[in-house]
């Protein structure tokens, strides 16, 4: 484990406007590192930019469109053109629809795959081989969720695909890059006190009207704050750890129940067992 890697190097962190983004952003601006911070919300991202540079810590915000391979590419250009190399790559922006599977509209499923798929994707085919070619410290983290491990906890499967798709790319992504010598890491939050619920300030008319809303910008219930989640994976990408997760403290329990039932239903799956009664999600 190197000491502290950050200092002297830049950062690109997608989704740093609001929540756990504009936190990963300060807990690595607090450990020296310059940011490029980028956001389709680029008001907020060049404010929470602004706030962040200091004499050491160089900071830029700039607007992008995860989804959009063109946008992304600009973001690239603009980060090497300016900060000369890219050592930390955080694909985190994301957004959230509750709905049931049958009843979500197609444009609810693309605007969400858009977003937390091919926005993760695009990141990672504009920015990785640039960071291959260079030398020496290098990593790589993408932002799923607890939904990456469990089919379905609150009518939000179309979410919970996304992320499963994102843990997937992410561990392949670590087994391509370990000759690199870049790490790669997932981290997993738990529900984290974001505005998350209010995701649908940021979909685009194409992806056709809104879905209902019971969720709303309310507070989330039983969160973690989004600095502790910043601090548990900024160790997380020290240690290079494959998998981070974040959780408040009392929702532990009961996640890793629920990963133990899918366990449970591969493992009576593959062996001679009686089937097990699947309630997940239930
Ligand atoms: N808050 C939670 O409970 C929770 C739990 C698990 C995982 N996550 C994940 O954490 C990540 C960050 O979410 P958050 O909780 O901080 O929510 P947030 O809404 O506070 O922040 C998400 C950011 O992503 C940006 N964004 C949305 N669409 C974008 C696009 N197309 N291009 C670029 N930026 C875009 C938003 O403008 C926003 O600033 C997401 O990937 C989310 O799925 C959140």
């Amino acid at each position: 484990m190197i000491d502290n890697p950050f200092t002297g190097h830049t950062a690109v962190i997608t989704g740093a406007a609001s929540g756990i983004g504009a936190a990963l952003a300060t807990e690595l601006a607090a450990r020296g590192m310059s940011l490029v911070l980028a956001d389709i919300d680029q008001v907020g991202v060049r404010r929470v930019a602004a706030a962040l540079g200091t004499d050491r810590v160089r900071t830029l915000g700039v607007g992008v469109d995860v989804s959009d391979p063109d946008s992304v590419a600009a973001l690239a250009d603009i980060a090497y053109t300016e900060f000369g190399s890219v050592e930390l790559l955080c694909n985190n922006a994301g957004v959230l629809l509750f709905g049931s599977v049958s009843e979500s509209s197609l444009g609810d499923w693309r605007w969400l795959s858009s977003v937390n798929v091919e926005g993760t994707l695009n990141c990672l085919r504009t920015f990785v081989p640039r960071m291959r070619r260079a030398t020496g410290w290098r990593h790589v983290m993408n932002t799923a969720s607890t939904h990456a491990f469990l089919p379905d906890t609150a009518n939000s499967a179309l979410y919970s695909a996304t992320k499963h798709a994102v843990l997937a790319l992410t561990l392949g992504l670590r087994g391509e890059l370990a000759a690199d010598g870049i790490g790669v890491t997932l981290l997993c939050p738990g529900q984290a006190a974001t505005r998350i619920l209010d995701s649908q300030r940021n979909r685009p008319q194409t992806f056709g009207r809104r879905a209902g809303e019971p969720f709303g910008t309310g507070p989330i219930p039983m969160a973690i704050e989004p600095q502790a989640v910043a601090r548990a994976a900024v160790e997380g990408i020290l240690r290079d750890s494959p998998l981070v997760f974040a959780l408040p403290e009392d929702t532990r329990e009961n996640f890793r129940a629920q990963v133990a039932q899918m366990w449970h239903l591969a493992d009576n799956a593959l062996g001679d067992h009686a089937e097990t009664q699947f309630t997940i999600g239930g």
